[in-house]
């Protein structure tokens, strides 16, 4: 468990409600995704490893060296409308991968799924480039969405909690803490 002061040099003197998983559990957790994910796949059939960012980047770099295959990594930018903002239908990718999807598999890493919105509009998108397969891989799930593809790889189904650590923003702080909390 991280002591106080280290929690307290990190945020700069906020206090955070409680931990809820510790950087073991979710090492522990990434362990076994990454083994079950390098199973899943034929060995000589390529993956790519598509990144959602930016909350993804510490749980795919922590995940990929755990699959004990060949990958390739990529990421996405989708832009994310506020819950006020009147959606348009569409996502705007600020950040497209070139990449082919033909013949490979892509699996989708994110951070968190909450809503779902953002999922719900991006998974079809991804679908219209004829990967072999297309599956998601997410640290955590509050399971409150209905997604047109459900999530094959879930870390933590999560409290309904705002999250923050290990990649996890609150306004773009506390991405860097070791352990995710809630606020
Ligand atoms: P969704 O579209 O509502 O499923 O969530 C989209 C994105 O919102 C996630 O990929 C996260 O980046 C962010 N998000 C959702 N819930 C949380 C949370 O509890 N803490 C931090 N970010 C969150
Ligand atoms: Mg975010």
């Amino acid at each position: 468990m991280p002591t106080s002061s280290d929690i307290m040099a990190r945020t700069g003197g906020r206090e955070l409600k409680r931990v809820v998983y510790t950087r073991e559990q979710i090492r522990e957790r990434v362990e076994e995704m990454g083994r079950e994910i390098a199973e899943a796949y034929p060995a000589d059939e390529p993956l790519l490893i598509l990144g959602l960012l930016k909350g993804s980047f510490i749980f795919l770099a922590d995940l990929v060296r755990e699959i004990a295959r060949p990958v390739q990594v990529d990421f996405l930018i989708a832009s994310s409308y506020g819950s006020g903002t009147v959606s348009s239908g569409e996502v705007t990718l600020l950040y497209d991968t070139g990449a082919d999807f033909e013949g490979r598999h892509v699996l989708l890493v994110e951070d968190i799924i909450d809503s779902g919105t953002t999922l719900a509009r991006l998974v079809p998108r991804l679908e219209a480039r004829k990967p072999k397969s297309l599956e998601l891989v997410t640290l955590l799930h509050k399971r409150i969405a209905t997604l047109p593809r459900e999530a094959r790889w879930v870390g933590f189904d999560a409290p309904r909690e705002f999250l923050i650590g290990y990649g996890l923003d609150h306004s773009e702080d506390y991405r860097n803490l070791p352990f995710i909390a809630s606020l």
